[in-house]
């Protein structure tokens, strides 16, 4: 029965030349530092479920986030859980991400015909760094307060266009509830938008390409 179903879909939709093209492909001999690539995207994909299911109860109000963060943690089912597999994600992404393309770095994999592959990457990380640095402000306590407070102030310090950067990342001269509607909207709309359509690329090029093998002394 399975198969039958599995065949008519395979006949309409082309599911085996799918497979074939994004899964079933040579891979070199390879190593553990190989898989942060596919663990960054894995945490990417826990990061956007966990995600989801949070901002089913948060509230991006300076009257009301904190408390709706305190609801999730103690008021709803395995919100403490969802939470904290969010919290601990996003500081493993960052670490895998940055694992990842120290890998790439050292292993000259970023030299033609990848460079594309680099450009994103280095796109995709800053995309990470500001899903972290937006994330922050959402609880609305003490430390996400002053924290970006500092942060958006380290920014004002750029010259020429520092108090421009300041005033645009605050949504004024000071942090209010427009800096967090902002900081709520690039968190969950903006920069996954960004990150969805920059591993789209990435990923197309890995397949297109291949991944590259393990330098080997005569390479030099
Ligand atoms: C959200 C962030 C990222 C995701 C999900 C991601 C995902 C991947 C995956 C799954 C691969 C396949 C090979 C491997 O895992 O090593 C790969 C390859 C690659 N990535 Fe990333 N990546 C990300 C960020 C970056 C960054 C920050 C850089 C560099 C600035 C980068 C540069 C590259 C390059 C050059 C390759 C080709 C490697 C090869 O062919 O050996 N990536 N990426």
């Amino acid at each position: 029965m399975t198969t039958k179903v599995i065949t008519w879909l395979d006949q309409r939709l082309g599911l085996t030349a799918i497979y074939n093209l994004v899964l079933d492909r040579k891979v070199p001999k390879v190593n553990w530092w190989f898989t942060f690539g596919s663990a960054s995207l894995f945490l990417f994909v826990l990061q956007g479920v966990t995600g989801v299911f949070l901002a089913v109860y948060y509230v991006p109000d300076p009257v009301k986030a904190y408390d709706s963060v305190q609801f999730i943690m103690n008021g709803v089912a395995f919100g403490w859980l969802i939470r904290g597999i969010h919290h601990w994600g996003a500081t493993l992404m960052v670490i895998f991400v940055f694992v990842h393309m120290l890998r790439t770095f050292f292993m000259g994999a970023y030299k033609f015909p990848r460079e594309i592959t680099w450009l994103t990457g280095v796109v995709l990380l800053l995309a990470t760094l500001g899903m972290g640095f937006t994330g922050y402000l959402l609880p609305w306590n003490q430390r996400a307060y002053w924290a970006t407070t500092v942060g958006t102030e380290i920014a004002g310090t750029a010259p020429l266009i520092g108090d421009f950067i300041l005033r645009i990342l605050r949504g004024g001269a000071d942090l209010s509830a427009v800096t967090l509607a902002r900081f709520f909207a690039v968190h969950i709309w903006f920069l996954p938008a960004v990150i969805i359509a920059l591993i789209g690329v990435h990923m197309y090029l890995i397949i297109r390409l291949g991944i590259s093998s393990v330098p080997t002394d005569d390479e030099q």
